[in-house]
């Protein structure tokens, strides 16, 4: 049989295998080996799933909810994403207006498939998380980034944002709190940004991945306000909010067109995500919400403790992350001197002579950061920043 010339589909090479994955497989592999490695590279809690959630599962399954639902998930799981919504931001979203996905990423790839054409711009604050890049080059959009300020903590205004909005402009992407540098839109900034984008018909996607990760500033979602229901796209997950990566449970809260295209489009992907993860995701909305509380508060201890020990290592430079939960340190103070250019060699060498893993902030679209996920036990965070200090020491 004759091998094929091109086997690979070209618009898959329009797309790069995600950075936090790659990190995330070598930490394995050296694991694999007997290595001691500490991992700041991963983007998900610590903690484990609450035992309500759990249950919710395991009735699910007792009671046989174990073959396919709606395509777009079931009628009790969009009421119930849109009643936690309207309670926690007073938005007035219907069922109709409500999609579940695979997890939060799935919302993203479907929502731009959906609304992305060929040639479309779409708007992307720097530095970003990994997907949004690939997802838009996968649809044949294309990204423009706004480059946001290190010394003004990363955050976007409305005035950075303005000048790259043209005709072509089809989207804005915002992630407030920041994955990767924890920084916030402040609400009335967020709210020029909206003025902005629905005055020229402009949707205006929110990434509410970490909204319930907040330290200093009350949550809100952009989403409650008059009027924002048209241009206004909610991706949620609930991955972070409720300890649930592996669930894969996400949402989108949009006009019912775009959920009729989105369901569409999904129906004849996946179909509805897992039937089980849907039961246990009504009782993570309606049940008991202070893990919450208690996640936000350990995070909170652990964010103060890594900041201060990043600003001990001299030359590296930390902003106070306002969300989420990672730290986005500028470590060019070790660029120069040991053959170390940019942070991907700074990473690669910190994994494989420190035995820490970190992403590098190529990934995000910077050149000078690294990324560590603080969702890690203090004694881990303690080994590790004390292996990061010395290695830049050794190499600065
Ligand atoms: C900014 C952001 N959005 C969305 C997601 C999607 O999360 P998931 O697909 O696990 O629900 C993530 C996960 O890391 C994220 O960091």
């Amino acid at each position: 049989m004759q091998a094929a010339i091109n086997p690979i589909a070209e618009r898959i090479s329009s797309i790069s295998v995600s950075s936090t994955m790659k990190v995330s497989a070598e930490a394995d592999r050296l694991r694999g080996e007997g290595v001691d490695v500490v991992d700041f590279g991963a983007g998900e809690p610590d903690f484990p799933t609450p035992d309500n959630i759990k249950q919710a599962a395991v009735r699910a399954l007792e009671q046989n909810f174990t073959k396919y639902t709606a395509a777009g998930g079931t009628a009790e799981l969009k009421k119930a994403v849109c009643e936690r919504h309207a309670q926690d931001f007073g938005t007035s979203y219907k069922p109709n207006e409500c999609m579940i996905t695979v997890g939060g990423k799935h919302v993203i790839f479907n929502l731009i498939q959906a609304l992305v054409n060929p040639g479309d711009e779409v708007v992307i604050p720097v530095p970003y998380w990994v997907t949004y890049q690939d997802v838009v080059n996968y649809a044949g959009g294309k990204c423009v980034f706004v480059n946001t300020d290190e010394a003004q903590g990363f955050t976007l205004t409305a005035a950075m944002l303005e000048p790259h909005l043209t005709a072509k402009t089809r989207l804005v992407i915002i992630n407030s709190p920041s994955n990767p540098s924890g920084a916030v839109v402040e609400r009335e900034e967020f709210e020029k940004i909206f003025r902005l984008t629905s005055a020229r018909g402009i949707y205006l996607m929110t990434d509410e991945c970490y909204c319930h990760f907040l330290y200093d500033s009350e949550r809100f979602s952009i989403a409650a306000l008059p009027g924002a229901k048209e241009t206004v796209l909610v991706a949620g997950s609930l991955s972070k909010t409720s300890a649930m990566t592996g669930w894969r449970i996400g949402f989108g809260l949009v006009p019912t067109p775009i959920v009729q295209a989105m369901t569409k489009l999904q129906s004849h992907s996946t179909s509805n995500p897992c039937s089980i993860s849907q039961k246990a995701a009504v009782e993570a909305l309606r049940g008991p919400q202070e893990s919450v509380g208690i996640m936000l508060a350990e995070y909170r201890k652990r964010r103060d403790f890594v900041v201060a020990r990043l600003r001990q290592i001299p030359g590296v430079l930390c902003n106070e992350p306002q969300g989420a939960f990672y730290v986005y340190p500028n470590v060019s103070v070790a660029f120069g001197k040991s053959g170390i250019s940019n942070t991907l060699q700074f990473a690669e060498r910190l994994l494989s002579e420190a035995h820490v893993a970190a992403v590098p902030g190529e990934a995000f679209g910077t050149d000078q950061h690294i990324r560590i996920s603080y969702a890690t036990s203090m004694t881990e965070l303690a080994r590790g920043l004390d292996r990061i200090h010395q290695f830049i020491a050794k190499n600065s």
